[in-house]
C-alpha cells in the first residue's frame, strides 16, 4: 500500500495540481517491536495482558453484523432480529467465553475492573450475566454511560436481546427522559442521572451492582459517582463482607458490588483506588491493522482526510472508510467536498455514500451509518469521538485519523463566571490507538494517521480528567444537598491549586483553593445558593432540584415572584436542548436572516426565542401534519429537532417546578420586563455594561465584550445587557444578549454585592 500511493489521483480531480499534493506515508509495518496494540484475555489477577506488540493472528468465525440500526434508532424490542438469533449472537461474543470465570470473580470480589476492546460484549452481556446468574439478588443493576445516546441505544438493544420492550425488565434514565417501571432490574442511565440518584437515595440502596462503564473516559459525573461508591460500599458491606456471607437484616441494604468497565489500559489507576482491586482482561477479536503515518505535518486536517479519502478510494480494494473528525462543522465541511469530488468520479468507479455520524445528530438519522452497504459502493463514514468507543460501525476496513478532537474546558478566571470553551486540540495516544483499532473489526485494516510518526509519540498518554478542566459549578451545588464538600472528597484525581489563579473573595474566606472551585463557590454565592460560610440555603436547594444548570434554574425560580414561569421555561427549555434553535448555514446566511426577521424581538435574543417557539407552537397547535411543520421550519431556519427536544424538557420542567409549589401557567403576557428580570437574576454573573466609546465592559470580570454579530442587538447600543455565554474568536464576543433596563439590575442583589 505504500509505495504506489504516488500516483494515488485519477484524471478525475478538477484540481490537477492536488495530484501532486498527495499525502505521503510512511509506513509502520505491523510486525515491528512496538507495543501497540495489546490483546485482552480473561486472567487472574495481577497478571499483565498481552504486551507482545503484536494483534492476535488467529482469527475464528468472522463476527456478524448485528441489527444495530433498528436497535438504535426505534428503541423497542424485536427488530433487530428474531430473539432467537440474538440469542445466537450473544453466544458468539468474545465475552461469552469467560461468562462463568467473570461471575466467579464479580462473586468473590467486591469491586472488580473489567477492561475490554470495543464490541467485545461487556456493556450489553454483563449486565444481563450478573442478572441471569442471580448474582443481584432482589436489587438493581445499573449501567452508566458517559453519553446519552449510548444509555437509550444500549438499552433499546439489550431489551431486544431479552425479547421486551425498554422499560419493563430492561430500562434507562438520562436527563429529561426516562424509561423504567418497577419490574426494571437493568437500568442503562448516564453518570449524571446516577450522580442526581444520590439526591433521594443516598446509599443507592436500590441497586445491588453498579457498573460504571466506559469509565476511562473519566468524566466530572464518573468521577464524582466513584468516590461516592467507594464509601457507599464502605458503608453498606461494613462487617458484613469481612465476615463472609451477608446476614439478612431488614434494615440493611444488600451489599453493594461495583465493576469498572473500560476500553484502555488504564486500569491499574482504578484499580490502586480501590484497594487494588482485581483487575479482568476480555479478549476481544482484533484483526491486524496497518499503520500509516504521514511523512510529514499536514497544515489543513479536512483537506488531507479528503485527499486521503481518495486515494483510498481509487486504489485500495473495497471497504468502508471512517474518519474521524473533531466536530461537526468540520464533519460537514468534509462531506460536502467528498461529495462534490465523488460526483466528478468516472461512471465505472464506485460509488461513494457519505454518513455523518455524531452526538446531536436526530435519532434515526445515523441509522444509515449501521445499514448494509449497498453494491458496488464504498461507505464514508464521518464521526467524531462517537464512533471511537461508544459505538462499534461493521464494515469497516480503512480508518483516516486526523489527530484531532474537540475538548470542553473551562476557563476559571476572574471574568465573571469563566468561560466554557470547546477547543479543538490533539488527541490522545489512547484515542489514537482506539481510532486505529476500529479498522480491524471484521478482517485486516489499514489506519492512516494524518500526522507524523514523532508526534504520535509527543502525545500525551490519556485525556486530562474533565474534573480537572471542567466548570464545577453544578456539581458542587450537588455535592452541597449531599452535605458533601468537593475538596474533601476521595477523588481520583483533585483539580490543580494554582495559585496564581486563584481568587481571593474577602467575603468567602477563599484564598488558596483550587480554581475552579473557587470559581464555582463564587457563582453559587452570587446566585444565592450557597451563604457566606458556604453552607447550602434554601435557595440553593430549590435550585438542584432542577435538572438544568444552577443559572437557568435560578432564572426559574426568580420567575414566580416575577409571574413569568411560563415564558421563562419556554426559553430556558430551548436554551437546555442540546443543539441551537437558529440553524446557521453559511451560504444562505442572508436569506436565514431574512426568515428570523419576523421574530425578532427589539429586547434581544432570549425573547426572539420566545416568539420563535410560540410561532411553531401556533402551527403546531393547528391542523399542520408532520411534513408541514418539518416544512415549516425549514422555510423559518429553524431546527425542529431543537423545538421538539424543548418540548419534552419543558414537560419535565414543569412536573419539577409542580413539586416545588411554582405554578408554571402564571404568565405575564406580552410584558417583557419581568421576563429580562428573571433571566437576569441568573445570569447575573454574565452582564455588561456600555462604555462610552461603545463597546460593553463586564459588570464582574475585567473584560470588554462585544455583541456577536449573530444577536438581534448586534447593531444597536443598550445600556446594559445579560448574555448567556462568552465566546473567543480573535475577541470577546457575548452570545445570547438581551437588553436589561438599569432599574432591574439595582434590583438584584448579587450585583450589589460583588464588592463585598
Ligand atoms: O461494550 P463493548 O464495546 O465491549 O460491546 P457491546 O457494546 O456490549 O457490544 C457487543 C456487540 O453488540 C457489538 O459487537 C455490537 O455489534 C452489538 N450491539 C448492537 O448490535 N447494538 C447496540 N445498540 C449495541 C451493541
Ligand atoms: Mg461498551
Amino acid at each position: 500500500v505504500g509505495k504506489d500511493r504516488r500516483t494515488a489521483y485519477g484524471d478525475f480531480h478538477p484540481k490537477n495540481h492536488v495530484k501532486k499534493k498527495h499525502v505521503p506515508w510512511v509506513e509502520v509495518s505491523d510486525d515491528d517491536d512496538r507495543p501497540r496494540k495489546t490483546t485482552f484475555k480473561v486472567v487472574a489477577n495481577g497478571h499483565q495482558p498481552h504486551q507482545d506488540g503484536r494483534y492476535p493472528r488467529k482469527i475464528k468465525k468472522p463476527r456478524h453484523s448485528l441489527g444495530l440500526t433498528e436497535a438504535l434508532s426505534t428503541p423497542g424490542p424485536g427488530n433487530s432480529g428474531s430473539a432467537a438469533s440474538l440469542q445466537e449472537q450473544r453466544k458468539e461474543l468474545p465475552i461469552a467465553k469467560g461468562r462463568d470465570a467473570l461471575i466467579q470473580e464479580i462473586q468473590n470480589n467486591d469491586v472488580t475492573v473489567l477492561l475490554g476492546e470495543t464490541g467485545s460484549g461487556k456493556t450489553t452481556q454483563v449486565p444481563q450475566y450478573i442478572l441471569e446468574s442471580g448474582l443481584a439478588g432482589n436489587g438493581m443493576i445499573a449501567v452508566t454511560q458517559p453519553r446519552k445516546v449510548a444509555a437509550t441505544s444500549l438499552a433499546a438493544r439489550v431489551a431486544a436481546e431479552k425479547n421486551t420492550s425498554v422499560g419493563k425488565l430492561v430500562g434507562y434514565s438520562v436527563r429529561f427522559d426516562e424509561r423504567s417501571s418497577a419490574e426494571t432490574r437493568v437500568k442503562y442511565m448516564t453518570d449524571g442521572m446516577m450522580v442526581r440518584e444520590l439526591l433521594s437515595d443516598p446509599l443507592l440502596s436500590q441497586y445491588s451492582v453498579v457498573i460504571v462503564d466506559e469509565a476511562h473516559e473519566r468524566t466530572l459525573r464518573t468521577d464524582l459517582l466513584i468516590a461516592n461508591l467507594k464509601t457507599i460500599q464502605k458503608q453498606r458491606n461494613g462487617l458484613e463482607a469481612v465476615s463472609g456471607k451477608g446476614k439478612e437484616n431488614a434494615n440493611k441494604p444488600h451489599p453493594l458490588k461495583i465493576v469498572i468497565m473500560s476500553a484502555t489500559l488504564d486500569a491499574e489507576k482504578f484499580s490502586k483506588f480501590f484497594n487494588n482491586a482485581k483487575i479482568l482482561y476480555v479478549k476481544g477479536r482484533q484483526h491486524p491493522v496497518k499503520i500509516y503515518y504521514s511523512s510529514e505535518a499536514q497544515t489543513d486536517y479536512v483537506d488531507s482526510a479528503m485527499r486521503t479519502f481518495f486515494q483510498i478510494h481509487t486504489d485500495q480494494p473495497p471497504g468502508d472508510v471512517l474518519i474521524f473528525l473533531p466536530g461537526q462543522e468540520d464533519i460537514e465541511s468534509l462531506e460536502k467536498s467528498i461529495k462534490l469530488f465523488a460526483s466528478q468520479l468516472p461512471k465505472d468507479e464506485m460509488e461513494v455514500l457519505t454518513c455523518p455520524m455524531y452526538a446531536s445528530q436526530a435519532p434515526g438519522q445515523n441509522a444509515k451509518v449501521f445499514a448494509a452497504t449497498p453494491p458496488k459502493t464504498r461507505k464514508c463514514i464521518l464521526s467524531t469521538n462517537i464512533a471511537e468507543t461508544s459505538i462499534t460501525i461493521p464494515g469497516v476496513k480503512y480508518v483516516i485519523d486526523t489527530g484531532m478532537c474537540k475538548e470542553k474546558r473551562y476557563l476559571a478566571r476572574d471574568t465573571g463566571g469563566g468561560f466554557d470553551t470547546l477547543l479543538t486540540r490533539a488527541i490522545t495516544k489512547s484515542s489514537a490507538m482506539q481510532r486505529a483499532g476500529r479498522a480491524g473489526r471484521e478482517g485486516m485494516g489499514v489506519c492512516f494517521r494524518l500526522y507524523t510518526e514523532d508526534a504520535f509519540n509527543n502525545m500525551a498518554l490519556a485525556p486530562e480528567p474533565e474534573i480537572m478542566r471542567c466548570s464545577l459549578t453544578s456539581s458542587i451545588l450537588q455535592l452541597k444537598c449531599l452535605n458533601q464538600d468537593l475538596e474533601e472528597l476521595d477523588l481520583m484525581d483533585m483539580p490543580d491549586v494554582d495559585s496564581s489563579e486563584s481568587f481571593h473573595i474577602p467575603a468567602l474566606c477563599i484564598s488558596l483553593i483550587p480554581a475552579t472551585v473557587a470559581s464555582a463557590l463564587k457563582t453559587l454565592w452570587l446566585l444565592d445558593a450557597i451563604n457566606r460560610n458556604k453552607g447550602l440555603t434554601a435557595l440553593g436547594r430549590q435550585m438542584a432540584f432542577f435538572p438544568l444548570e444552577p443559572v437557568h434554574a435560578r432564572a426559574v425560580i426568580a420567575s414566580k415572584e416575577n409571574g413569568c414561569t411560563r415564558e421563562v421555561l419556554d426559553i430556558i427549555s430551548v436554551l437546555s436542548a442540546s443543539s441551537k434553535l437558529f440553524v446557521d448555514v453559511t451560504e444562505q446566511r442572508e436569506t436565514a436572516a431574512e426568515a428570523r426577521r419576523k421574530f425578532r424581538h427589539p429586547s434581544g435574543d432570549h425573547l426572539t426565542i420566545l416568539n420563535a417557539a410560540r410561532a411553531y407552537e401556533e402551527i403546531a397547535a393547528g391542523n399542520a401534519g408532520k411534513a408541514a411543520r418539518r416544512a415549516w421550519c425549514r422555510e423559518q431556519f429553524l431546527n425542529e429537532r431543537t423545538l421538539l427536544e424543548a418540548a419534552e424538557i419543558r414537560n419535565q420542567l414543569r412536573q419539577t417546578c409542580g413539586r416545588l409549589g411554582i405554578d408554571w401557567k402564571v404568565s405575564c403576557g406580552d410584558k417583557e420586563e419581568p421576563v429580562v428580570k428573571s433571566l437576569a437574576y441568573g445570569l447575573a454573573q454574565n452582564s455588561a455594561f456600555l462604555q462610552p466609546d461603545g463597546s460593553y465592559k463586564q459588570t464582574m470580570g475585567q473584560s470588554t465584550v462585544k455583541i456577536h454579530p449573530g444577536s438581534v442587538l448586534a447593531e444597536k447600543k443598550v445600556p446594559a445587557i445579560i448574555y448567556d455565554e462568552l465566546i473567543f474568536t480573535n475577541q470577546i464576543y457575548a452570545r445570547g444578549v438581551s437588553s436589561v433596563p438599569k432599574s432591574v439590575f439595582a434590583s438584584i442583589g448579587a450585583l450589589n454585592r460583588r464588592t463585598a
